[in-house]
């Protein structure tokens, strides 16, 4: 049993709808692309699961945010891809891949043969089991990687209005679920072992301020300590949850956000990783040259870095990564080296900031902190190479990028303290 592709993109998340859009606008025949999705649906735009889709009011559904609706692009729906001749392989698990023989094979034992394969399997969340902590399995814990455990939590959420939440991790995860917990009416503490929330980009400036805000909110914070046990009630449920000095901390539900692992499984051995991630050059081309990896599964060469190899987790690299492989395969004389420039971003409450380039070098922060409109600048060699603005407007933002992209000299620590964000508006 078995069917054959020209194009197969594995996997069914952010980067796979951004490079059916750019197969379909480069242009393909019907047929010779599909998509193997574990997930039950099209691809869709990850980031609304912890936002918009947490609402309590006029919450965000499919098929609202299917991609490519993230970037104000079309909106492919299941009927997008029947119409331009894609096929969509949902609710199929890849259990091995052969790249001599050039063939996947599913979890119901079909064999899936292609000629150029994109691996595009981003990434599973870190389970606390894999610290040493039992229980996680418990009905009112909640991880977030896909619409199944967004629905999960929804409704589990809905079960603990005015009762208490515990969020373990200050990241991503942590902050945009607390928030969204709030939002719900519910009461969070929130459980990390950094001294401060978001530390893989936060100073302890900007952290500061994110964390009084939150307080503001009723959020309360346990810093510098992991959890230990969960307590359960009988029919299984967490009641509590125990910390490394013995803290107990009462809970009707949990939230679990501690990072992710790369589903690089399926190629190791096979492939070469990189950095935890496959290891791909500026085409987007894994050491195998019929295969290719975007998203977070992928580890390239960031151009702007000296072309130093960095692992990305986050929407805008998969988007753009995937269009890139694609324009890479349907157009190789046209397409150079993929020339990206990190983006983060997040959205909370009605707070929001953005993020460009690498926090490396020295931190020049500007503007007020207490009326929330402020930012911060890294400084390497006396040029900008990250920028983070809080509050700004769409015109800001561009020259943030802009002045990262150009990596702008910025020798007069005082000037720039003080123009802040005017320092890159002028440029
Ligand atoms: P993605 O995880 O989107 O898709 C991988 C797909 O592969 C899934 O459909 C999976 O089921 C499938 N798959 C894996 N293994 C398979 C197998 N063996 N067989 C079949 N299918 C398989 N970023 C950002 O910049 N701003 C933001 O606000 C947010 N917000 C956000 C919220 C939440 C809740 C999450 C989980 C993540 C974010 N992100 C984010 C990160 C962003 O969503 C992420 O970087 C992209 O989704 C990565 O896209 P990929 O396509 O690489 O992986
Ligand atoms: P993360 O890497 O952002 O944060 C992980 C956090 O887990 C750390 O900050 C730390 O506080 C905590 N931690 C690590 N080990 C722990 C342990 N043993 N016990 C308790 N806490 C521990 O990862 P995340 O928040 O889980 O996010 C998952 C993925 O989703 C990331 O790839 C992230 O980029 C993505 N995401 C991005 C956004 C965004 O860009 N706005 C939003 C949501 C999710």
């Amino acid at each position: 049993m078995g069917r054959a592709f020209v194009y197969v993109i594995l996997g069914g998340g952010v980067a796979a709808g951004y490079a059916a859009l750019e197969f379909s606008q480069r242009g393909i025949a019907p047929g010779e692309l599909c998509i193997i999705s574990e997930e039950a649906t099209a691809p869709y735009e990850r980031p609304a699961l912890s936002k918009g889709f947490l609402l309590p009011e006029a919450p965000a559904r499919l098929p609202a945010f299917h991609t490519c609706v993230g970037s104000n692009d079309q909106r492919l729906t299941p009927k997008w891809y029947t119409e331009h001749g894609i096929e969509l392989i949902l609710g199929t698990q890849v259990k091995s891949a052969d790249v001599n023989r050039m063939t996947l094979t599913t979890a119901t034992g079909e064999t899936i043969s292609y000629k150029t394969l994109i691996i595009a399997t981003g990434a599973r969340a870190l389970k606390l089991e894999e610290f040493g902590v039992r229980g996680s399995d418990a009905e009112n814990v909640c991880y977030l990687r896909n619409l199944a455990d967004a629905t999960r939590l929804v409704n589990i959420m809905q079960t603990c209005n005015e009762e208490n939440a515990v969020v373990i991790g200050g990241g991503y995860i942590g902050m945009e679920c607390a928030a969204a917990l709030v939002t719900n009416r519910i009461k969070v503490t929130m459980v990390f072992p950094e001294a401060h929330c978001m530390a893989r980009l936060f100073t302890p400036k900007i952290a500061d301020f994110y964390e009084a805000y939150y307080e503001s909110k009723g959020v309360n914070f346990i810093k510098g300590t992991v959890l230990s046990s969960f307590e359960n009630s009988s029919d299984g449920k967490v009641t509590a949850v125990v910390l490394r000095d013995g803290t107990r901390v009462p809970t009707n539900m949990v939230v679990v956000g501690i990072g992710i692992r790369p589903n690089t499984g399926l190629f190791e051995g096979q492939l070469v990783i990189e950095k935890g991630g496959i290891k791909v050059n500026g085409r987007m081309q894994t050491s195998n040259s019929s295969i290719y990896a975007v998203g977070d599964v992928a580890t390239f060469p960031v151009k702007l870095f000296g072309n130093e190899f960095r692992r990305l987790e986050h929407v805008d690299s998969a988007r753009k990564s995937a269009r890139h492989a694609v324009s890479a395969i349907l157009s190789p004389d046209k397409t150079s080296d993929f020339d990206y420039l990190p983006f983060f971003y997040s959205r909370v409450f009605t707070l929001s900031w953005q993020f460009y380039g690498d926090n490396i070098g020295e931190v020049i922060h500007y503007g007020d902190f207490l009326a929330g409109r402020f930012g911060a600048y890294w400084v390497n060699k006396s040029r900008i190479v990250g920028a983070f603005l809080e509050g700004g407007n769409r015109e800001e933002y561009e020259a943030i990028a802009k002045a990262v992209k150009l990596k702008i000299v910025a020798q007069d620590k005082a000037e720039v303290e003080k123009l802040g964000v005017e320092f890159v508006t002028k440029v």
